[in-house]
């Protein structure tokens, strides 16, 4: 990947429930805020998370990457000024330079509303903006909602990890991989 602009700005978005969202990049000033979305998402999604967002040495590293060339970061922000949803997309390194993997998480109390959807529509545009060739998100098989929001902007499941997964209550699961290939002549 080349040199790649940036999406910098904020879009506010009245969700279905009627409640309002502010859609932007991370800040370094989000760290905190960050960490308080993290403790209070369900036990099994911050296992999803690669990230410990509990822990506030990573909460850190990843409000100090806001303006990491190969990562893009967006929060969700409700009118509380608390964090509600966020999103990532991240160049791999090595020989996968060329894909992008997604992660995407929304606060429990706000999900159904269609926050989701917007958090991923966003992502996919910055994944564009990374020049990425492919890009990939990986989800339990128990993630439907999440596999309904890619299915639907054309992902397909690429790959299957049989029983890879196993959630806060020992159950395994197969762990999926759905992917996008940017250039569909060539997927
Ligand atoms: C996956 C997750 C981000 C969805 O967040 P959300 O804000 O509830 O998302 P949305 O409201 O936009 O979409 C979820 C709903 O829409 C459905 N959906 C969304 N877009 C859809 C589409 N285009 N076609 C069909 N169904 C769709 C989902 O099945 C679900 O249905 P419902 O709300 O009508 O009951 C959230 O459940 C979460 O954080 N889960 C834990 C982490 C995770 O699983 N991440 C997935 C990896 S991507």
């Amino acid at each position: 990947m080349t040199q790649t602009e940036r999406i910098e700005a904020s879009t506010t978005k009245t969700l279905r429930d009627g409640r309002t969202v502010t859609i932007r990049p991370i800040a370094e000033s989000d760290r905190a805020a960050l960490q308080a979305f993290g403790t209070n998402l369900p036990a099994n999604d911050s296992l999803y998370l690669e990230d410990d967002f509990q822990n506030p040495e990573i909460t850190t590293r990843l409000a100090n990457a806001a303006s990491a060339e190969h990562w893009r970061q967006f929060v969700a922000q409700a009118e509380d000024g608390t964090i509600v949803g966020y999103t990532s997309v991240r160049q791999l390194p090595g020989w996968s330079t060329h894909v992008a993997d997604i992660y995407l998480v929304v606060a429990d109390d706000w999900r159904h509303a269609g926050l989701g959807s917007v958090l991923a529509e966003t992502i996919f545009a910055a994944a564009r903006e990374l020049q990425a060739a492919k890009v990939i998100v990986q989800m339990l098989d128990d993630q439907v909602d999440g596999q309904d929001i890619f299915h639907h902007l054309g992902f397909q499941v690429e790959g299957t990890l049989r029983k890879h997964a196993c959630d806060r209550n020992g159950k395994i699961h197969d762990l999926l991989i759905l992917s996008y290939h940017m250039d569909q002549s060539t997927a």
